[in-house]
């Protein structure tokens, strides 16, 4: 499997069309993970106007495009410079502002430690391993300051259309993301307390999402590749914002939906580790 560096990355990152880039904001404006996250941020701080924000990893920086039009102030960090591009491009087309960041998560920069209210990411910590799983864990308290609060999402090992999916691409040879080990919610917990973080919660995103990782194996798709292009290229995909309704959540999203999301937060004293 390819090696989580920079170059992987760029090489993955594309930009997408207008119509999309508006499209993949709204549809994550009206999901779970989001409503969540909002409730979450309010409840701590009231509003966002004031907050000091980093996603970490961020790729496009969906989640802080979320918050910068709710009047965040957000940073965007990202080692691969094909990211932090397609990031530029799609914050113009939402019409949010922000500080775009080419940094190592794993070599912060002292003037980032300390600084900000809430810090996040959204399928980076996955593909770290031993000592670099636990210290970019680390990376998210370190930018916050005393009492900020952290969420990081990634995938969970509990769900079976992921877990599916995977072993099937990388059989395939049709997994491009590299190395990626997802999470359980007790691992999670198990960082919290390496990390000395004693006021943690884990939540998911909604289950339906995972139906995303089965359609990728409908076995038509996946032997009718030729038609299904040439199907494609005839009907353009539509980005209809108007289509899409809020997502509905069960109870068994926070243990076998694909997102897991570790909510916890910095102490204010902070104890010798
Ligand atoms: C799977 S993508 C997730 C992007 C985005 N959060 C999303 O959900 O679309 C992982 C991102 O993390 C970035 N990344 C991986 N390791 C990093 C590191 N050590 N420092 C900074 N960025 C890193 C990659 O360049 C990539 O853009």
């Amino acid at each position: 499997m390819s090696q989580n560096t920079p170059q992987l990355w760029d090489h993955l990152w594309k930009i997408n069309t207008p119509e999309e880039d508006l499209y993949r904001l709204a549809q994550e404006e009206y999901s779970v993970r989001w409503r969540k996250i909002k409730d979450r941020i309010e409840c701590n701080y009231g509003s966002f106007p004031g907050l000091k924000v980093i996603e970490i990893g961020a790729g496009t920086g969906t989640y802080a495009a979320l918050m910068a039009r709710q009047g965040a102030e957000v940073t965007i960090l990202d080692y691969s410079e094909r990211a932090l591009d397609k990031a530029k491009i799609f914050f113009e087309r939402n019409q949010v502002k922000a500080n775009f960041i080419l940094q190592d998560a794993l070599n912060l920069p002292s003037e980032l430690l300390g600084t900000f209210d809430v810090s996040m990411s959204f399928g980076l910590t996955e593909h770290f391993l031993g000592e670099q799983r636990l210290a970019i864990n680390r990376a998210h308290f370190d930018v916050l300051k005393p009492g900020g609060l952290t969420f990081i999402s990634v995938p969970n090992k509990y769900n079976p259309p992921y877990r599916l999916y995977k072993f099937v691409a990388q059989l395939t040879g049709k997994w491009l993301v590299g190395e990626e080990y997802p999470y359980s919610r007790s691992e999670l917990f198990v960082i919290c307390r390496k990390l000395n973080i004693a006021e943690n919660q884990v939540f998911g995103e909604s289950l339906k999402q995972s139906n995303y990782f089965l359609d990728l194996l409908n076995p038509w798709r996946l032997t009718n590749k030729f038609l299904l292009k040439r199907k494609m290229a005839e009907t353009p995909t539509r980005f209809d914002v108007s289509a899409l309704k809020p997502e509905q959540a069960t109870f068994l999203d926070d243990y076998v939906s694909y997102a897991l999301v570790l909510y916890a937060r910095k102490p204010v004293v902070v104890k010798e580790q």
